[in-house]
């Protein structure tokens, strides 16, 4: 099962194991990171699911969709390498990615 390495907001990194089938969102969500409200359940539209991903793992990640651009241009804190964590499907070849939860908006 491939690991995600989750940083939170205060900076503190720990090693998740990440089902594939699921969301990176519903890994975090579920490894107990409640600082990750994921308000809308990962139907793109909320952008509270906001994550900035290991730019080493960016060209294996699903191209961002309209809608998640949208969402993360609403946001204050995005950056070149910002995502929403539930638009990206847990695969095998994301084992070891490091994901940091953004700051809140
Ligand atoms: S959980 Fe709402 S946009 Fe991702």
């Amino acid at each position: 099962m491939p690991k995600l390495i989750v940083v939170n907001r205060n900076g503190e990194e720990s090693t998740v194991d990440a089902e594939t089938g699921l969301s990176v969102m519903e890994v975090i969500r579920d490894g107990g990171y409640d600082e990750l409200l994921a308000l809308c359940g990962g139907c793109c539209s909320c952008a509270t699911c906001h994550v900035y991903v290991d730019p080493d793992f960016g060209d294996r990640l699903p191209p961002v969709g309209e809608d998640e651009d949208d969402l993360l241009d609403s946001s204050d804190h995005r950056k070149e390498n910002s995502r929403l964590s539930c638009q990206i499907p847990v695969a095998d070849d994301l084992d070891g990615m490091r994901v940091q939860i953004a700051p809140e908006d």
